[in-house]
């Protein structure tokens, strides 16, 4: 079993990678981002919250995320878990470390997907995604075969991040430079670092990342 991390900038293509890695190899997805999207939608005060601060563009207090990934590690993770957008801190990242030694697992590797901040601001402003299966686009490198519907599902529920701004994603890389790139040095430290090229086409970031991984099993 193998458990990584995809560590990058907002719009690196984290999630694009983690939903073909649970494609092709069964693993299971752990994005903090969509948990606290359907966080969100449950009109609690915490929910409304966390709606306010993404919406910002900053992150999400360490308590509640912890708390969130706790509770589907719980759940088990068929051929590993891929952490995706978490840690963010690092007191998540301590944290993260704990809690997989507490259900007897290591981490593999924690995989940087290094992107130029031109091609974020292109990436993010394009994006949308289907309401119902969860299907990324792109306007320019992925649209949809017929306008206003979903290619996988035929849903014609299409929509973008309400933080999917130049203004938002400003804040974004801001809170990602400051407080989750050094996790790059201490995942490095640890032994664990692997580095991909995040501006290739899709398939060939995933032809390395699978390799990272099989290079990371073999260690
Ligand atoms: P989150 O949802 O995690 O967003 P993010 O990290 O900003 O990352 P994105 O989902 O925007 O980008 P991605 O790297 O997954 O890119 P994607 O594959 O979609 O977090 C949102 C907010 O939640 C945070 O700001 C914070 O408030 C909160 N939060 C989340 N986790 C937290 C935590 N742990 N602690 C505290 N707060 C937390 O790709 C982007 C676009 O590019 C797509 O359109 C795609 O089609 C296209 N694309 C992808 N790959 C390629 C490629 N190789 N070539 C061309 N186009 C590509």
């Amino acid at each position: 079993m193998a458990n990584i991390i995809l560590l990058g900038p907002p719009g690196a293509g984290k999630g694009t990678q983690a939903r073909l890695l649970v494609e092709r190899r069964g693993m299971v997805q752990l994005s903090t981002g969509d948990m606290l999207r359907e966080a969100k939608t449950a009109d609690t005060p915490m929910g409304r919250r966390v709606a306010e601060v993404m919406a910002r563009g900053q992150l999400v207090s360490d308590e509640i995320v912890i708390g969130l990934i706790e509770e589907r590690l719980k759940a088990g993770g068929g051929a590993g878990f891929i952490f995706d957008g978490f840690p963010r801190t690092l007191a998540q990242a301590d944290a993260l470390a704990r809690l997989l030694e507490r259900i007897g697992q290591r981490l593999s590797a924690a995989i940087e997907m290094r992107v130029d901040d031109e091609a974020l601001l292109a990436r993010i402003v394009g994006r949308f995604s289907c309401g119902a299966c969860g299907e990324v686009y792109h306007d320019q490198s992925h649209p949809t075969a017929v306008p206003g519907v979903c290619d996988a599902c035929g849903s014609t529920d299409l929509r973008r991040r309400a933080d999917d701004t130049e203004e938002s994603l400003k804040q974004r890389m801001l809170e990602y430079y400051k407080k989750t790139s050094p996790l790059i040095g201490y995942y490095y430290a640890l032994g664990d670092h692997y580095v991909v090229d995040g501006l290739g086409e899709i398939e060939a970031v995933a032809a390395a990342i699978a390799a990272a991984l099989d290079s990371a099993n073999s260690s």
